[in-house]
């Protein structure tokens, strides 16, 4: 299996959702790369679109390319991102590049959300052995901890508490093992005080660009706005 390429058969694949005077969401991670340089070259041969970031690499790799970035947009007509795990409801786990509190807003806010995946990221029996990782406040950051090991997993700061997020939190990577309920799971967490966000993502992907060696396969999901 070819992973790189599999990424950038998904990632420029994506290109085809993205119209002129489109408001664009970046993700953030090794596959939305691929996206922006190629919609760098699509600005560069007269594309007009305003992007925003969900990361500062993002920001930092599409401002370099002379891609337009801004932090306030009335609305966002297409995110494009990655995944760290999806399932055939279109349930995922995200934040394995730290970056799920901005990715979280971003999809939430737009309009339509590609994801672009290699193969190894369909996991058809359920997400959650990636881990979950949580954006958790650095104050009582122990408390918190403990609180969601509560919930019946083990969780253990992201490099032993030395990985600090763009918006200066820290990651709790926690197991669960597979996930029964993401819904729910998704709610229990975000309950806990202390926790910022979580990566666990409902009903917020509507097509998955699913990466292939020589082709990709679309997976379209009903996603309730
Ligand atoms: C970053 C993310 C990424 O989308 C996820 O980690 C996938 O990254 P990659 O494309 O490098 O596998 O959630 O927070």
């Amino acid at each position: 299996m070819n992973t790189e390429m599999e990424k950038k058969n998904s990632a420029y694949a994506a290109l085809n959702y993205v119209k002129e005077g489109d408001v664009v969401g970046l993700g953030t991670g090794t596959t939305v790369k691929f996206f922006i340089e190629r919609l760098a070259e699509e600005i560069g041969q007269g594309l007009s679109v305003r992007c925003v970031a969900t990361s500062k690499n993002t920001e930092h790799m599409a401002k370099s390319l002379g891609i337009q970035v801004f932090d306030n947009v009335s609305k966002i007509d297409v995110d494009v991102d990655g995944a760290d795990e999806i399932d055939g409801n279109g349930n995922m786990i995200k934040g394995g590049g730290g970056a799920l509190f901005r990715e979280k807003i971003v999809a939430y806010n737009s309009r339509k959300v590609i994801i672009i995946a290699d193969s190894t990221k369909l996991h058809p029996e359920g997400i959650g052995n990636f881990g979950i990782p949580v954006e958790v406040n650095p104050f009582l950051s122990q408390n918190t901890r403990y609180n969601l090991e509560r919930l019946g997993g083990i969780c253990k700061f992201r490099d032993e508490g030395n990985f600090y997020t763009d918006n200066g939190n820290l990651i709790l990577d926690c197991h669960f093992g597979i996930i029964s309920n993401p819904v729910h799971m998704e709610q229990n967490i975000k309950m806990i005080p202390g926790v910022v966000e979580v990566g666990i993502f409902t009903n917020l992907a509507n097509t998955l660009l699913l990466g292939r060696e020589s082709n990709i396969e679309v997976v379209n999901f009903n996603r309730k706005q």
